[in-house]
């Protein structure tokens, strides 16, 4: 018998009722500490005034209109989002994958007069599940049985620039990479890396696209995770974030790569609804603030160096520590399903991202008695193992 729920997922046995800030609290009133943070979705944590307040006042206005008409929602938010980036011209749709789908039909079309339409990809990388975004990704989970899948991309080792030139042909329009890998285990790509990478995407005529839909938006420590390396991008996407949990995404590009992009060329029923708009409007609003990406540079680096004094207690458990701000990974000897299992008992939520690597993605509103907390609850989780 098939349960009512599609069963592509395997929920821990939680229901929560209500959170506040960095906690959530289940059933029995239990608090739990939110070092998951629904997978890098709430940045600002739990019932934060600023994002409720906002979704509750466009409560009240049109949820949607339709893109058959001017959405002042929207267009404050582009502008917004264009003045913090490097982007000319922003598509709003509702998921990361939509986004990422949004980056390759515009590389496609960048590329269609001349013929080119292949993409460079990064083994490990994680772009969603429409199959587009699936068919540029090199897990076998993500694509198995989906055959057909979308032709034209080309996956090379990570941190590979050479590899990247190796694989360039006439046929090549972009390169697609995570600046900062997520579920590929919290991989952080060299400033000198990218910067290879910008310039054989310069040299080729290529758009130079980051998925920033898990890394972006404050969580690596800057507003956007290529601020660290200044190797600015064409095409950016981003998502998670940035509705603290309401549905939103978006495709930031420049005007290059834009430029083939007209009227029809692309939509979205949903995509830049009034209500995301507003919510994300005051989210965005709220995570550029330099006060916020401070906090989560200093945090983040307290809990980096809490999290290296662990692994040199524990050095038969954990391999090695990576990430930068608040996208952190505990890479494990063993596999990290049990260590996120032991943080449970511990009243600590984590999650994978992959096989061996604890994923530590709090909200970024976090500070340091929220570190001291976790690392004694993780501390009791890795001596419980
Ligand atoms: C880097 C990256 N890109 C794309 C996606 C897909 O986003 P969504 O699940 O909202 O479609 C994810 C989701 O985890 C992601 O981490």
């Amino acid at each position: 018998v098939i349960p009512a729920e599609l069963p592509v997922f395997s929920p821990a046995n939680f229901c929560w009722q209500r959170g506040e800030g960095a906690w959530l609290y289940d059933q029995d009133g239990q608090a739990y500490l939110d070092f998951a943070a629904g997978i890098a979705v709430n940045g600002l944590g739990y019932n934060h005034p600023v994002a409720v307040n906002a979704l509750l006042e466009a409560a009240h206005r049109p949820w949607h209109v339709s893109n058959l008409y001017a959405c002042p929602e929207r267009a404050r938010l582009a502008q917004l989002l264009v003045e913090h980036s490097f982007a000319d011209t922003v598509f709003f749709a509702n998921s990361g994958s939509e986004a990422v789908e949004c980056a390759i039909k515009m590389a496609r079309k960048y590329g269609s007069a001349t013929g080119r339409y292949r993409m460079i990809t990064m083994e490990g990388g994680y772009h969603g599940r429409t199959m587009g975004a699936l068919s540029a990704s090199n897990r076998p989970l993500v694509k198995d049985g989906y055959a057909p899948l979308l032709d034209g991309f080309d996956c090379v080792s990570w941190e590979d620039a050479e590899a990247v030139a190796a694989v360039i042909t006439p046929e090549t329009v972009a390169i697609l990479l995570e600046p900062i890998q997520g579920e590929g285990g919290m991989r952080v790509a060299s400033a000198t890396y990218l910067q290879r990478l910008r310039e054989l995407a310069d040299a080729h005529d290529l758009l130079l696209i980051y998925d920033e839909i898990q890394c972006g938006l404050g969580r690596s420590g800057a507003l956007h995770a290529y601020l660290h390396s200044g190797i600015v991008p064409d095409v950016m996407t981003i998502a998670k974030s940035m509705g603290a949990g309401f549905p939103v995404s978006a495709c930031l590009a420049n005007k290059r790569a834009a430029a083939t992009m007209h009227l029809g060329s692309h939509s979205s029923t949903f995509g830049g609804n009034p209500l995301a708009m507003a919510v994300a409007y005051a989210v965005l609003s709220e995570m550029s603030k330099p006060q916020l990406v401070a906090q989560v540079t200093r945090v983040g680096s307290y809990l980096m160096q809490a999290l290296m004094q662990l692994a040199t207690k524990f050095p038969q458990r954990i391999k090695e520590v990576r990430g930068c701000g608040l996208i952190l990974g505990m890479v494990c000897e063993d596999r990290a399903q049990a260590l996120v299992q032991a943080c449970h008992r511990q009243r600590l939520l984590t999650s994978t991202a992959g096989a061996h690597v604890l994923r530590i993605t709090p909200p970024l509103i976090i500070d340091e008695s929220h570190v001291d907390d976790a690392i004694g609850r993780l501390h009791s989780a890795l001596e419980s193992l």
